[in-house]
């Protein structure tokens, strides 16, 4: 049943590209416009919505911090995403014109189910991000919208991930759509340039080798550090995660203009940090100030392994090693700068002699709070 893989997590890092298709299906209309069917919040609720509140746990969280950038910029509605462990108990301001969007792989996570239900209370709506057919989270929301990853075995979140981003997008381009922006233009270039996706993820999972490689040469380091800006910065923190699980290495996930606020001094000789560099084009200015941050942790010792853009030359002299990603619109990078870094925590852990499939300490799903 792991298809030839030795475990199912290689098994599910392989299914991607079909993953994202599958979630895109049905989707996306021959005019380019977008039919999410299923949500069955009317489009008149939808333009009323002034605030959307993303609840969510572990990799599923960093889905929703990715949504943020994507909901914020597509519609103007002031977005914000707590772990659903802390969000009831600070009492949250929330109303009949509060979207929740609750994301959810296995749509049994106790926390977030508790958050969703305070969500309600209040009168918010409830809109289920979920990969389960029938599963709580869902029965319990006004509408759901699926992701098709299919079942996801492997306890490290990986296959759920990108789908789950898959929905955010699909989530944040329908209320552009459905409420009218400044970005129409760049709404229906992104819906196209989201359909080629699958191919894009393929095109990654073509050039794992040299990550691969790495990895098993970085078994016997203590820690390593993740850095990035923007949406680079969410899948910074997801690539730390995925450490942590499965090689059981101290890792740590900042923000790169954070690092000389303080985690800059961690900086030791030999000691690993992944940069996820923001594209080169669109926000430009973000590109230049990650290329400073890698010289200066590079001038302090650091090995620097970049995740770059197909064609960014900037990076190429503090680049120790180098790793190649499709070019895509900067909201979307996420979907192939994840990529690596799963295959990465993999390979590592599987140098180390652990069991990726089932790491110690944890479960698929989290049903207790
Ligand atoms: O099923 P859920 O999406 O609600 O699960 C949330 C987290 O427990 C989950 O993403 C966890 O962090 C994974 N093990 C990450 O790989």
């Amino acid at each position: 049943e792991k298809g030839g893989y030795d475990y199912f997590m290689l098994k599910e890092i392989a299914e991607q590209p079909k993953a994202v298709a599958d979630t895109l299906l049905g989707r996306i209309g021959a005019d380019g416009q977008l039919t999410l069917d299923e949500v069955r919040i009317p489009d008149s609720v939808l333009r009323e919505i002034d605030k959307i509140v993303i609840i969510a746990c572990g990799t599923s969280f960093h889905a929703g911090l990715i949504a943020k950038y994507a909901i914020e910029h597509w519609t103007r509605i002031p977005c914000e995403v707590e772990v659903a462990s802390e969000f009831r108990y600070r009492d949250p301001i929330l109303d009949q014109q509060t979207l929740v969007v609750a994301i959810s792989q296995s749509g049994e996570s106790m926390d977030t189910l508790m958050a969703l239900r305070h969500a309600r209370e209040q009168g918010a709506k409830v809109l289920a991000i979920c990969n389960t057919n029938g599963s709580t989270i869902p029965r319990e929301s006004d509408a759901v919208l699926y992701t098709h990853a299919g079942p996801e075995v492997a306890v490290a979140s990986t296959k759920a991930f990108l789908t789950q981003l898959v929905a955010c997008y699909l989530v944040a381009l329908y209320l552009g759509q459905v409420r009218g922006t400044k970005w129409g233009d760049e709404i229906t270039e992104v819906i196209r340039q989201l359909a080629d996706m699958p191919q894009q993820v393929e095109r990654v999972l073509d050039t794992m080798e040299p990550v691969r490689e790495l990895a098993r040469s970085l078994a016997d380091a203590r820690s390593v550090l993740f850095l990035g800006r923007h949406v680079g910065y969410p899948v910074a923190l997801e690539g730390a995660l995925k450490l942590k699980e499965l090689a059981y290495m101290h890792a740590e996930g900042f923000a790169a203009g954070e690092l000389k606020h303080g985690p800059i001094a961690l900086i030791e000789e030999g000691l690993p940090v992944v940069v996820v560099v923001p594209s080169p084009r669109g926000r430009s200015v973000l590109h230049d100030k990650i290329v400073s941050n890698i010289q200066e942790i590079r001038a302090r010792g650091a090995r620097t392994i970049v995740v770059a853009e197909e064609g960014d030359e900037a990076v190429v002299p503090f680049a120790d090693h180098l790793v190649r990603i499709p070019r895509t619109p900067v909201l979307l990078q996420p979907l192939v700068a994840t990529v690596p870094l799963q295959v990465f925590a993999c390979e590592l852990a599987t140098a180390k002699g652990h069991e990726v499939d089932q790491p110690r300490n944890l479960a698929k799903s989290v049903t207790v709070e």
